[in-house]
């Protein structure tokens, strides 16, 4: 086989890459190591910049997002038991959020991805196992794997690693030329997907004695909550009716607002981590979303982050192969970075304003609710977290 660019994973950033790519003429095929139906059920992010939407519509793939999606003008920070609410239009150029699930969004691109007139020269293949780069620091790059019981060699001019934190393409790079930064929390994230009817009209970020709460949603029928935990939570501990007991005291008021409960239909604990490496290229490998760097999950950067990446890449590669110039491949991993470091330091600082560190006093936690009051009191500060949440240009 041979294409113009292999892409490894088939998440946000190899799907979207590839969608790109398509549309500026140059071929790729995307190998994923599961299924069809495991990527496309797979539950994890939810939220999407309003860049991250725009780039849904140009590409045509928006038609469900449309139709489905919510907009969201702004989010409540709960503190003290009190609501205060940073509104986004008013703060950030009109912007607002989207809420629409990642496995819906892996679906509407899988589903691009299987028309005729994409899959032709952008073969996505499941179930490829094995996969190994090669020759990554040559012009002629290629990939082998095994997929359908016999082993495939891919040959192609470039390789972008879109395989997630858990991928090959990283460690493919020889040791000694990647440097890590990295940082873990002492705390994971409890999430639920319940039949219930969300509470609120918009996402609520709760600061409490006993840890973090964050309401979210995913339809008008179904809430999706999550809890501070500890990093390796046991869920045998956590019955549904401990999470909602839970849940009820984080995100109570004394204006007698009520969060409404129903049956738990799926639960899960998220590690939290800070990670990135430097540079996120190798000779003929870009690496591009989650293969690259991590944030924690508060401010739902994750996803959008991955797609910003890709774009770079596309662009880069769109210029190599109309007019054969290198000059924004080369500069791939600054351009990326600069973007990435903004959004680790937004979503670390999200993390330590909102949570309870085991070794926090009550230094600490005065501190945090003096910035809380600050964030929520001062138009420069909300207008601050107001251009984050949103999406840096
Ligand atoms: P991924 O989505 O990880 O995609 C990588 C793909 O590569 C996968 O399909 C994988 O199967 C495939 N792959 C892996 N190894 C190989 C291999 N060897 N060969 C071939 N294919 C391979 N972000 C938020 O913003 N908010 C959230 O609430 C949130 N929750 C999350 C919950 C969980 C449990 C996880 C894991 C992540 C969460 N994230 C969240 C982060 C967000 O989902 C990721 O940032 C986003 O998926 C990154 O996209 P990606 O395409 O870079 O990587
Ligand atoms: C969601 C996840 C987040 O990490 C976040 O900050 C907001 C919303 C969600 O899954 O809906």
């Amino acid at each position: 086989m041979r294409t113009q660019v292999a892409i490894i994973g088939a998440g946000p950033a190899g799907l979207f890459l590839s969608l790109l790519l398509d549309r500026l003429g140059i071929h790729s095929a995307i190998l994923e190591l599961h299924t069809r139906q495991y990527i496309e059920e797979r539950v994890r992010a939810g939220l999407l910049e309003h860049a991250t939407v725009q780039l849904m519509h140009e590409l045509g793939v928006g038609d469900r997002l449309k139709r489905q999606g919510l907009e969201h003008g702004g989010i409540e920070l709960r503190f003290n038991n009190r609501a205060h609410r940073i509104d986004f239009r008013e703060l950030a150029n009109g912007k607002c959020v989207t809420i629409y699930a990642q496995h819906e969004v892996i679906k509407d691109l899988v589903a691009a991805h299987l028309q005729e007139s994409v899959a032709a020269n952008h073969p996505l293949l499941f179930e490829t196992t094995d996969v190994q780069l090669h020759a990554i620091d040559s012009a002629n790059p290629y990939v082998t794997f095994q997929h359908n019981g016999s082993t495939e060699r891919l040959d192609c001019d470039f390789i972008a690693g879109c395989d997630g934190f858990h991928g090959i393409s990283r460690t493919s790079v020889p040791q000694g030329v990647l440097t890590t930064y990295e940082r873990d929390y002492p705390f994971g994230w409890l999430g639920i997907l319940a039949q219930a009817p969300p509470s609120s009209h918009e996402l609520i970020y709760a600061h409490h004695d006993r840890g973090f709460a964050l309401l979210s949603m995913r339809s008008p029928e179904i809430s999706r909550l999550y809890l501070q935990c500890a990093p390796d939570e046991n869920l045998a501990l956590w019955p549904d009716d401990r999470i909602w007991h839970e849940l009820q005291k984080r995100l109570a008021t004394h204006d007698g607002w009520k969060l409404t409960e129903g049956p738990v239909v799926q639960k899960g604990v998220t590690g939290m981590r800070s990670f990135v490496v430097e540079p996120m290229q190798f000779g003929r490998l870009y690496l591009a979303g989650d293969s690259a760097h991590i944030v924690p999950p508060t401010g739902a950067k994750g996803l959008n982050l991955a797609v910003a990446d890709v774009r770079v890449l596309a662009a880069g590669l769109g210029a190599f192969y109309s007019t054969g110039a290198t000059d924004l491949l080369a500069q791939y991993s600054a351009t990326c970075l600069r973007r990435v470091w903004k959004v680790q330091r937004f979503s670390w600082w999200m993390t330590q304003l909102l949570h309870r560190f085991p070794d926090d006093n009550p230094f600490d936690q005065r501190r945090q609710l003096a910035e809380l009051d600050y964030v929520t009191s001062s138009r420069a500060a909300s207008q601050s977290l107001a251009e984050n949440y949103v999406g840096l240009p």
